[in-house]
């Protein structure tokens, strides 16, 4: 099959675009990106490279393509950025990898997908958006539970979340929001901390999803809060180390098990997805978001859970390619 792959590259969006120092935190290195072509071509398939933004728009009206695998995270600091690529793959009605527009669109919104996620029963920590300077001020008056950590209401990559990101009351909150409207230029979010582990949940596949794993993220240094923050990601081979299996108490794997599922299948997610969640001490997973697109790099958590598992990055990829192609009865899996 001619396979295209839609991307977008961290190097090719031009540095003064960028407000923050982590603008550019969830776009993909040419590494990961030549790591995926390489996984699709060793199943078989042609791999036609698509890029993303204004490169993409040409290649998938000019080159002959059945099927795209897509990665491609979106631009700008819209809320529906990562529906950009499927949408206009639907428009054109060609078959691809991952959730559809609105799922995606839903999912990098964290606030909306919490509230979807607890009228299904899920466990969330409580929160509060504020939209806006004007209302700043109400957060004085709101009788929030502190600590509370602040962060973007629509990003990714830990964009925005620091190991300062902790507040322990009202004043703190107020600078931490203003700096965060200011920067993002988008809603930020008070949540409130849960102190526990921090569990990520892998799954893949449809008819039904699978459970690929499910893995602890723990610090190496036992500290106040950890955070599993953008310092964090960046040095994580000297800061954490990864368990999968999570060796967590059964009743416990089966609580994050059943949470996961029931996320998956309410926000209408396809073929792979990532969740993180914080364990309370008395053992109650508190899903704090979903990653419809979740990174396939080598020091992507998904990546790192599915080798613990005894995946290969080419079976990760090959798993998800099938879990896709599966759902279209027009594509012929070669
Ligand atoms: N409510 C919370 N309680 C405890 N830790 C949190 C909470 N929210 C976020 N964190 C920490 O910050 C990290 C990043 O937050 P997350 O909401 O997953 O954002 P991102 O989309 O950037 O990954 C989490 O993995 C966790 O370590
Ligand atoms: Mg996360």
């Amino acid at each position: 099959m001619r396979i295209g792959l839609s991307y977008d590259l961290k190097e090719t969006i031009a540095p003064q675009q960028a407000s923050c120092d982590d603008a550019f935190e969830e776009y993909d290195s040419s590494e990961t990106v030549e790591l995926i072509a390489a996984a699709l071509g060793a199943a078989g398939h042609t791999v036609t490279m698509l890029g993303g933004g204004r490169e993409f728009l040409g290649k998938i009206l000019h080159d002959k393509v059945d099927f795209v695998f897509n990665i491609a995270e979106g631009r700008g600091t819209y809320r529906s950025r990562e529906a950009q690529v499927p949408s206009i793959l639907e428009m054109l009605d060609i078959p691809y990898s991952g959730s559809d527009p609105q799922c995606l669109a839903i999912c990098l919104d964290k606030p909306l997908t919490k509230k979807l996620v607890a009228s299904e029963g899920v466990s969330t920590p409580k929160w509060r958006v504020i939209n806006d300077r004007q209302e700043l001020r109400q957060i004085d008056s709101c009788d929030f539970p502190f600590p509370a950590i602040v962060k973007p209401a629509y990003e990714g990559s830990s964009k925005g979340i620091r190991l300062t990101s902790v507040v322990e009351d009202a004043k703190q909150a107020i600078e931490l929001v203003e700096s965060l409207l200011e920067k993002y230029h988008q809603p930020a979010m008070m949540e409130e901390v849960i102190v526990g582990d921090e569990v990520t949940v892998g799954i893949i596949g449809n008819s039904p999803p699978k459970i690929l794993g499910m893995m602890r993220i723990l610090p190496k240094q036992k500290g106040n809060y950890f955070l599993y923050t953008l310092e964090v990601k960046r040095n994580y081979l000297e800061l954490v180390d990864y368990e999968c299996p999570a060796g967590l108490e059964e009743k416990v794997l089966q609580r994050l098990q059943t949470s996961s599922l029931k996320a998956f299948k309410a926000l209408g997610c396809r073929d792979l997805a990532r969740l993180d969640f914080r364990i309370s001490t008395a053992g109650v997973p508190y899903f704090l978001e979903i990653n419809p697109l979740p990174g396939l790099g080598t020091h992507s958590d998904l990546v790192i859970m599915a080798k613990k598992m005894g995946w290969s990055h080419r079976q990760l990829i090959s798993a998800v390619l099938n879990a896709a192609l599966e759902r279209y009865s027009q594509c012929v899996c070669v």
